[in-house]
């Protein structure tokens, strides 16, 4: 397995940091995972707006050639599909301290794992997934990809020990997102979703469901939506780089409607799949 580190294609097991990286100590880094289908990023310009936003977020300048390191990486590791991991840190001094130099040079990062192509095996493949609610315990500025997660780790394992797959988050009454994606609701045909802000993540795959639905005559609108909004809707899903849309069928232990996958839910994905084969 061959890896990025600084400028360097290295295998994975010789990979070193310093323990004053500041990615390390403050979790002062940001971060994208972009999935790459038979070799080709899939929403390459999105995820790389987003990295200059969450880079300027945080005062790192890292002016690099992010398609030709990513590209580089995903032939190196063999090509398919693959889902990159890229994270940049501020980088390390020989102190910690809160306060950082302007002149510290980034920690740049990346490597590469294995995804399904979900698109290849279809409907029936897409396993429905079962949600907690819990509260959002994040930062202000969660539209900023930073790689503080412990927030986004604690709901997964309450999740996790409650036995279900998911953990949607809500803040002052209102729905966010899951831990790790986006959140829709469908309602009469009608597909929302929370409000793109500094409470949640503009997702890349967030945006294009929006689109889609937009392209093809489907409403779509983002609104506010509280906890009674989402136990009464049709249909829940949950979006994500790694895994699409993908149904949620039980919240709080209460079934989504009739507990099974939706159809406006079978309409996104096949538009999603036409959309990725083209
Ligand atoms: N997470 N919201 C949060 C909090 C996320 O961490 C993610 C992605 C999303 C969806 O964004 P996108 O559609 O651009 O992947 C929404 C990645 C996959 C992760 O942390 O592994």
């Amino acid at each position: 397995k061959t890896v990025y580190l600084n400028g360097e294609f290295i295998a994975a097991d010789q990979a070193r940091i310093s323990v004053f990286d500041r990615g390390f100590l403050f979790g002062d880094s940001v971060y994208e995972v972009i999935p790459f289908y038979q070799g080709q990023g899939f929403r390459l310009d999105e995820h790389l707006q987003r990295l200059e936003h969450s880079l300027r977020g945080i005062q790192i300048t890292a002016e690099y050639d992010w398609r030709n390191i990513l590209k580089r990486l995903v032939e190196l590791n063999g090509g398919g599909n693959l889902s990159v991991y890229l994270q940049i840190s501020r980088g390390s001094s020989d102190r910690r301290s809160h306060i950082y130099d302007a002149d510290m040079v980034p920690t740049v990062f990346a490597s590469c794992s294995p995804i399904n192509d979900i698109y290849d095996t279809g409907l029936d493949s897409v396993d429905g997934v079962r949600a907690i609610v819990t509260a959002d315990l994040r930062w202000g500025r969660c539209d900023i990809k930073s790689t503080g997660l412990l927030p986004n780790i604690l709901v997964m394992q309450q999740a996790r020990l409650a036995g279900v797959e998911e953990a949607l988050m809500i803040r002052e009454g209102l729905l966010t997102e899951g831990a790790s994606c986006n959140l829709f609701v469908v309602d009469k045909g009608v597909v929302y979703t929370p409000k793109r802000g500094s409470d949640i993540l503009g997702g890349t795959t967030r945006e294009l469901i929006l689109q889609l639905a937009d392209e093809n005559g489907i409403p779509a609108q983002e609104v506010d939506i509280d906890y009674e909004r989402l136990l009464a809707a049709d249909e829940v899903w949950v979006s994500s780089s790694t895994r699409a849309v993908v149904p949620v069928l039980e919240i709080d232990g209460q079934p989504v409607a009739d507990g099974k996958k939706g159809p406006l839910w079978a309409r996104m994905f096949e538009l999603f799949t036409c959309y990725q084969r083209n």
